[in-house]
């Protein structure tokens, strides 16, 4: 699990790092809120995820971390895919995003539960 998810969030520090290059060198700053998700909730949380799941294997262990795990990396997607056509004015933007962080709030959510339940010292 903590492999896996590291994993992802490196894919996303690419897509991310990728943007931000784009934007510097177009001076175009139309998707900074692209990069900005892709960054900090693709590559920074779920690589702390990642590490959480390695330093507390019974969070790894828990069906909670797999749910977490899909329900991140299906929901970032569809978020970051929404919000681009948000910020480009395009029409189905606001539903696609607005599903898209739901899913990823809920993501977060079983996280969290994980965290009280299982890590303890
Ligand atoms: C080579 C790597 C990167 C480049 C070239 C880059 C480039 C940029 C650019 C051009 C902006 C827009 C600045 C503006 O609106 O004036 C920006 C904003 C931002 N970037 Fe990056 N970025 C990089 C990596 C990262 C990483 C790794 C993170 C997070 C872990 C990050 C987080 C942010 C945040 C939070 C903002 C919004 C800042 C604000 O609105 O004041 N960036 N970045
Ligand atoms: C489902 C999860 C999330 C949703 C729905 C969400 C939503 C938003 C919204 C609506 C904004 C304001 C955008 C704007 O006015 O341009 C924003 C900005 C921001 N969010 Fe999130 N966010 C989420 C998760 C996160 C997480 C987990 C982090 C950090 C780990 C984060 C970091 C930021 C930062 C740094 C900004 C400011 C960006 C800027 O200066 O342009 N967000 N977010």
């Amino acid at each position: 699990m903590s492999a896996r998810l590291l994993r992802c969030a490196v894919v996303y520090s690419i897509v991310g790092i990728s943007m931000g290059i784009a934007m510097a060198g177009s001076h175009d700053f139309t998707n900074k809120g692209v990069h900005v998700h892709a960054n900090l909730v693709g590559w920074v949380s779920m690589a702390v995820m990642a590490l959480a799941y390695r330093a507390f294997p019974a969070l790894a262990a828990s069906r909670l971390a797999s749910v977490h795990f899909w329900l991140h990396n299906l929901g970032l997607p569809v978020m970051l895919v929404g919000l681009y056509a948000l910020l480009h004015a395009i029409a189905w933007g606001e539903p696609v995003v607005a599903a898209g962080s739901i899913i990823v709030a809920l993501a977060f959510l079983c996280f969290a539960i994980n965290v009280f339940r299982h890590a303890h010292d």
